[in-house]
């Protein structure tokens, strides 16, 4: 597992994006849930940013919109929801389990049927 940040600094409603090892990760605050996701929409491969997390996650490319707590999409553009990561709280750090980039490029791949 990798440090992400410390858990003050993702209050509620908002959420950080930080690119670890290649891949664009993303841990918001729902509910007072912390949830961690890689920050990709399958749709045209947009990243999706801080400012991408209100209510729903929405996607800065053309709008598909994300359930914050399961990453499903609602919209119909993305294939599938976002990609949810393993994520622990320890003394007041978040730590999350991230998908080296050559994962991440194969799970592409066979989502998008190249
Ligand atoms: S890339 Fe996300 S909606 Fe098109």
């Amino acid at each position: 597992m990798i440090r992400f940040a410390k858990e003050l600094s993702v209050p509620e409603g908002s959420g950080r994006v930080k690119i670890i090892g290649g891949v664009p990760v993303m841990v918001l605050r729902h509910k007072g849930q912390l949830h961690a996701y890689v920050a990709i929409c399958d749709h045209k491969y947009y990243v999706l940013c801080e400012r991408s997390v209100r209510d729903k996650i929405v996607c800065p490319g053309h709008g598909e919109m994300f359930s914050s707590e399961t990453g499903e999409p609602s919209q119909g553009k993305a294939k599938s929801p976002l990609r949810r990561l393993r994520l622990e709280v320890r003394e007041g750090e978040i730590w999350v389990e991230v998908p080296s980039r050559e994962v991440l490029e194969e799970l592409i791949k066979n989502t998008s049927g190249e």
